[in-house]
């Protein structure tokens, strides 16, 4: 058994920070000296785009390898992977949507574990930005994952996509993954001002808190995240002295014990 950990990154909502949390979370722990693979697991390939790569450049990309692995090809996951940032990428495509769509009934949640599975002993942590839906994809990426890692505002609507993700992932203890952890809820866009904003984090904490990690660490709302992604690198290169970099720094720590040691003496 490899000591990687396969993170899900996930909630049905969009506009959450998933993709943000992913990148900037996978920089922190490449920072910390980890080994990380990230796979965009999004049609819309944000992540892709965040790290300044052009999805349509990559003809081995995630979409490709579903392909493959659904009709039972060999799968070489190494032929998708681009280096950025210290880390290792498989940027995602649009094609991803039409691979959803052939992916129906039983026995079709298993694909991007297969992906996975092969190259898993390379890393300490396997991120995978999810979609914001529950469809097959998300099934996916649940099968394959150790723990699933739940980013939110603090806002109403978003508190209603926990309890839905939350009951997937029950359902996928029961049937599929029975080992699958919940890595923590992560405040994102954390505006510090509001009393509304105080008042959500208050109620998650009292909702959820008593079974499962809610991360000390929140991730502030900052134009920072935006330029950054839009100028296709993560926080530690666009604003490493900003309290965004910070955040994800200190989750990091939260996330990896030992990575945060490292991190400190560094
Ligand atoms: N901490 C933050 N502060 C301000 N804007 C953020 C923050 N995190 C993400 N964003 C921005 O909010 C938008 C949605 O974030 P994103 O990570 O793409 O969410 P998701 O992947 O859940 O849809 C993006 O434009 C992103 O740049
Ligand atoms: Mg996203």
């Amino acid at each position: 058994m490899s000591n990687c950990k396969i993170i899900a990154v996930s909630l049905e909502k969009g506009g959450v920070g998933k993709t943000a949390t992913t990148l900037n979370l996978g920089a922190a722990l490449a920072r910390a000296g980890k080994r990380v693979l990230l796979v965009d697991f999004d049609p819309q390939s944000s992540l892709t785009v965040s790290l300044g790569l052009a999805p349509e450049d990559h003809i081995e990309n995630i979409a490709a390898l579903m392909r493959d692995a659904i009709s039972e090809k060999p799968i070489d996951a190494s032929a998708a992977i681009v280096r950025k940032e210290s880390m290792d990428v498989i940027s995602g495509h649009i094609e991803l949507s039409a691979v959803e769509l052939s992916l129906s009934g039983v026995f079709c949640d298993h694909f991007l574990g297969s992906i996975l599975t092969p190259v898993r002993a390379r890393y300490d942590y396997i991120l995978i930005d999810c979609a914001p839906s529950l469809g097959m994809l998300t099934i996916n990426a649940l099968a394959a994952a150790d723990s699933v890692l739940i980013p939110m505002q603090a806002q109403y609507l978003s508190a209603k996509g926990v309890e839905l993700l939350l009951g997937v992932i029950f359902k996928m203890r029961k049937r599929i993954n029975p080992n699958l952890a919940i890595e923590g809820i992560l405040i994102t866009m954390r505006d510090r001002r509001t009393r509304h904003g105080r008042e959500m984090v208050e109620a998650i904490k009292a909702a959820y808190g008593g079974n499962m990690r809610i991360f000390e660490t929140e991730i502030p709302a900052s134009v920072r995240v935006s330029e950054a992604a839009a100028a296709g690198v993560s926080i530690f290169t666009h604003d490493p002295v900003g309290g965004v970099a910070r955040a994800y720094a200190a989750l990091a720590c939260e996330v990896d014990n030992a990575g945060c040691m490292e991190a400190r003496d560094a």
